[in-house]
C-alpha cells in the first residue's frame, strides 16, 4: 500500500535574512510617533498598525532591504508553486508594533496571491506566535463522532487543526494569501515589531498579448 498526499499547501520560511534590524525598529517607532492612531484592521488588544507604505517610496526608507528580500523570496515561492510567465508586485506593506496583550484576529488577505511577515524585534519569550488555522469543514467530517478519545490532533499532520510559527528576529514567513491565520497575544512586557505585506501576481500574457503590446500598468501606481 502506498499513501499519496493530495492538495498540499506550502508556507515558506527563511529563518535568517541577515538584515540589520536596529534602523528598521527605530524607523517603526518614528512612524508610530507621527501617526499614533495608525490603522485598525485585524489588530486588537492595543496593537498598533501603520498605514500602507507606498511601494515607490519604500526605497527611501530603512525598509528597502526587507522589501528586496521579500521580493526575492516571493519569486522563488511563485516558481515553486508552478507559475510561468508572470511578474510580481508588492501591493502593500505595513508595520506592526504589538505590545503586551496585543493580538490579531483570524483573517485572510483577500485579493492578493502571497502574504507574509518579517520579524524585526522579537522579545525572548511569549510574544505571540503566528497561527495558521485549518478550514474546519475537512476536520468536522472526521470529528463528528468524537475526537480526543479517537485521535490526538497533534500526533500527526492529518489531524492538525492549527500550525504555529514561532517569531524570531530576522525570520521571513510567506504563505498563500487565502490561508486563515491569527496572531496570539503578546504576553511579554516588550514590543514585538514586524513588517507585513501582500504581493500581487500579473500574467505576462496580459502584458504582451493585449493592445497596446508591452505596456505594463501597475493599477496601484497609475
Ligand atoms: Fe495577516
Amino acid at each position: 500500500m502506498k499513501t499519496e498526499l493530495l492538495f498540499p499547501t506550502p508556507i515558506w520560511v527563511e529563518d535568517n535574512c541577515d538584515i540589520e534590524l536596529d534602523p528598521i525598529a527605530e524607523f517603526a517607532y518614528k512612524v508610530r510617533d507621527e501617526d499614533k492612531e495608525g490603522r485598525r484592521s485585524s489588530n486588537a488588544g492595543g496593537g498598533w498598525q501603520s498605514h500602507d507604505f507606498r511601494t515607490d517610496w519604500v526605497p527611501n526608507t530603512p525598509l528597502k532591504p526587507v522589501h528586496d528580500r521579500i521580493m526575492m523570496m516571493a519569486y522563488g515561492c511563485a516558481d515553486e508553486f508552478g507559475f510561468n510567465d508572470y511578474r510580481l508586485s508588492m501591493s502593500n506593506m505595513w508595520i506592526n508594533i504589538n505590545g503586551r496583550g496585543a493580538y490579531n484576529h483570524m483573517h485572510i488577505h483577500s485579493g492578493s496571491m502571497f502574504s507574509g511577515v518579517f520579524y524585526v524585534k522579537v522579545p525572548s519569550c511569549c510574544c505571540g506566535e503566528l497561527k495558521f488555522l485549518r478550514p474546519l469543514e475537512y476536520q468536522a467530517m472526521k470529528e463528528y463522532w468524537g475526537c480526543e478519545e479517537n485521535f490526538d490532533r497533534y500526533d500527526r499532520d492529518y489531524n492538525n487543526l492549527d500550525h504555529f510559527i514561532p517569531p524570531e528576529n530576522n525570520k521571513l514567513v510567506m504563505f498563500p494569501s487565502w490561508m486563515q491565520h491569527s496572531v496570539d497575544a503578546n504576553a511579554s512586557d516588550y514590543d514585538r515589531i514586524s513588517i507585513s505585506f501582500n504581493i500581487f501576481i500579473f500574467s505576462e500574457h496580459y502584458i504582451n498579448e493585449v493592445y497596446p503590446k508591452g505596456e505594463f500598468v501597475n493599477p496601484l501606481l497609475s
